[in-house]
């Protein structure tokens, strides 16, 4: 096991979640690393998991109340406070997300946050409704201005039977986030501040008549995680999104799109004002010549022919601008010869970059939570290994924002 936090000293805040049975293993996988552990429960998460349980694996007394003698004689919140290194509410709910957002103390885990220096990040836990209101998502994007990290949350089935996001990351995906606020403290979250981004995530759907449609199974997962990464870093983000079921990721502006043809209008005019442009949709190459006017009838015919006709290529067009071109990063989903079809796209769309991603396997790509890539560039290659796609987007932002900004150091010295 690698040693990665070493001596780092992390005040875990647990608040009232079906997800805080995983905040146990958690702390196993911290303590694993080298880390030394402290655990705030607030009173409703002491209805889920007991101060007894993260007593035994953080091996250090638990403190659950503001107003126990014993424990502030042992430690105090100030004390508390000032000893982490590193906050994390896992889960955070969104009550507690609200009360941090408001500077509120009304317990020990508000308390020490706001007496605390230290850098805090919340991994939100809740149902996808709760997660999607609009007085969620203010508190989550102040906390974003506050510079607090937001891990996740993730997408899937939840507790209670919904479906959508809210799903609190598992324990080695908050791992990975942890160790990477640590080693970027402080400017992490503001690295990317002044970079301009258009990213276009999700199908297109193309009308055959009023109720009929060709589209693809493009989930949209990968473009939102590339916008909510590239925004949390600091970064101002367009997100140009086609149908898709997903919430809008903090501090993203978003344009929702239905078609190829309203996807490009959308996007040219983005991504002049753009810095980086990604374009990460499926966008549908054809739709129907003619969409008709009325529901087409079935025929007496065994066979229905459709006349299609070619939709404009978004990216090559972005990629062509002679004035106010962005640096632009392509997406080449493919079943076979992957890498190979995706070095002739990033040299015939005349693009920056190129993320090659293979869509025949199972448990990646479409729809999936996870995706492994090769980001492929003039002179250069790196392909990052299956993982969340969240972590994915991340490494991708890092990769591309460096590519970017070395490419206009080496433009500005050949001036
Ligand atoms: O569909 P294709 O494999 O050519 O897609 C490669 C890249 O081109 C992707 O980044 C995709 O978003 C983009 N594209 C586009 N407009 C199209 C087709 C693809 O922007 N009409």
């Amino acid at each position: 096991m690698q040693q990665t936090l070493v001596a780092k000293r992390i005040l875990l805040g647990i608040s009232g979640g079906i997800a805080a049975y995983k905040s146990a293993d958690l702390v196993r996988r911290l303590k694993e690393r080298g880390a030394q552990v402290r655990v705030i429960l607030t009173g409703a998460a002491q209805q889920f998991i007991t101060p007894l349980t993260l007593q035994a694996v953080s091996g250090n007394p638990v403190s659950t109340s503001m107003l126990d003698p014993a424990a502030e004689a042992a430690m105090g919140h100030i004390e508390l406070a000032k000893w982490a290194d590193l906050i994390v509410v896992a889960p955070a709910s969104a009550d507690i997300i609200a009360k941090l957002a408001h500077g509120m103390a009304s317990d020990l885990l508000t308390t020490c946050v706001l007496a605390s220096a230290a850098p805090v990040a919340v991994a939100p836990a809740m149902n996808q409704q709760m997660y999607n209101n609009i007085a969620t998502q203010t508190n989550l994007a102040t906390l974003k201005k506050h510079k607090f990290h937001i891990y996740g949350p993730g997408a899937g089935e939840q507790a209670c039977g919904d479906v959508g996001y809210g799903r609190m990351l598992e324990p080695l995906e908050l791992v990975t986030l942890i160790e990477q606020s640590i080693e970027r403290p402080a400017t992490a979250t503001s690295r990317l501040t002044g970079l301009r981004f258009t990213i276009t995530a999700g199908p297109t759907r193309e009308a055959l008549d009023p109720v009929r449609y060709l589209s693809n199974h493009s989930s949209g997962k990968m473009g939102f995680a590339l916008a909510a990464a590239a925004a949390a870093m600091g970064a101002d983000v367009t997100l140009i999104s086609g149908p898709v079921q997903l919430a809008t990721p903090a501090g993203v502006k978003r344009t929702d799109v239905i078609s190829a043809q309203q996807m490009h209008e959308a996007a040219l005019k983005a991504a002049v004002n753009s810095d980086i442009f990604i374009g990460c949709a499926a966008v549908a190459d054809y739709r129907a010549a003619e969409v008709a006017t009325s529901k087409l009838k079935k025929g007496s015919s065994e066979q229905l022919q459709l006349n299609l006709i070619k939709n404009p290529d978004i990216i090559a067009a972005v990629a062509g601008l002679t004035k106010q071109r962005p640096f632009t990063v392509g997406f080449a989903a493919e079943t076979n010869d992957v890498l190979s079809y995706a070095r002739k796209k990033l040299t015939s769309k005349k693009l920056d970059m190129i993320c090659a991603n293979d869509v025949s396997q199972p448990d990646a790509g479409f729809n999936s939570d996870q995706n492994a890539v090769t980001l492929l560039w003039q002179g250069g290659e790196q392909t990052l290994a299956l993982q969340s796609k969240a972590a994915l987007a991340e490494s991708l932002i890092t990769l591309i924002s460096k590519q970017f900004s070395n490419k206009s150091t080496t433009s500005e010295a050949n001036k």
